[in-house]
């Protein structure tokens, strides 16, 4: 299943929080049956960044917010822990790799990948500041503003996403269409297929 993060699934999983409708139809989780398997690589990866988009939006929202909303920021904690994890990881170990394997000199390939990969780091210390923040908004019931650079972190990290898929978006998605064969493509899916089919509900916590 796309959404196949089963914690989105389990609403209030790792924050021990009671499931609620609120946290089944939160805005910023489509959950477009629509939405392209993992098989269709390119399609998925593009229909992930729509995701984070939302996430961002979700973050930013919360940035303005004058109090807490507890059940919402343990979902946004997830889905960084979690799915944004797992995108960051399926990028670099397997969309990545491909490119440069397939991209000819002119493509300038490696420029922008080393660019992606440094962003993918320096965003590394600001998602886990990110996360314990909302944890504290999802635990102590704290708002962001009452957190020090609570609204500002989260504000940072939305615009540093933005920015990041938007630049992936443009260049590495177009050159994924132009320059992977069918067969590149067709193994790429299968490998995020088998990552998510990994993702049982139970295998991680
Ligand atoms: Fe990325
Ligand atoms: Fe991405």
């Amino acid at each position: 299943m796309i959404f196949g993060n089963a914690n989105l699934a389990r609403p209030g999983h790792g924050a021990g929080l009671p499931e609620t409708d609120a946290l089944r139809t939160s805005a910023w989780i489509s959950r477009d049956p629509h939405a392209p398997p993992p098989e269709e690589a390119v399609d998925f990866i593009l229909f992930e960044h729509l995701r984070h988009r939302e996430m961002c939006t979700a973050l930013e929202r919360m940035a303005a917010a004058p109090a807490a909303d507890a059940v919402e920021a343990a979902k946004l904690a997830q889905f960084i822990r979690h799915d944004l994890t797992l995108h960051i990881l399926d990028e670099e170990e397997l969309f990545f790799p491909l490119l440069r394997e397939r991209c000819l000199p002119e493509d300038e390939i490696d420029a922008a990948l080393q660019r992606m990969n440094r962003e993918h780091a320096e965003d590394r210390e600001l998602s886990a500041q990110v996360r314990l923040i909302l944890l504290s908004i999802a635990t102590e019931a704290k708002a962001p503003a009452s957190i020090k650079g609570g609204a500002e972190a989260l504000r940072r990290f939305a615009q540093n996403q933005r920015r990041h898929m938007m630049l992936e978006n443009a260049v590495l998605i177009p050159l994924a269409r132009r320059r992977l064969t069918g067969g590149d493509l067709a193994a790429l899916g299968q490998r995020l297929a088998a990552r998510r089919r990994l993702e049982s509900p139970t295998s991680h916590r």
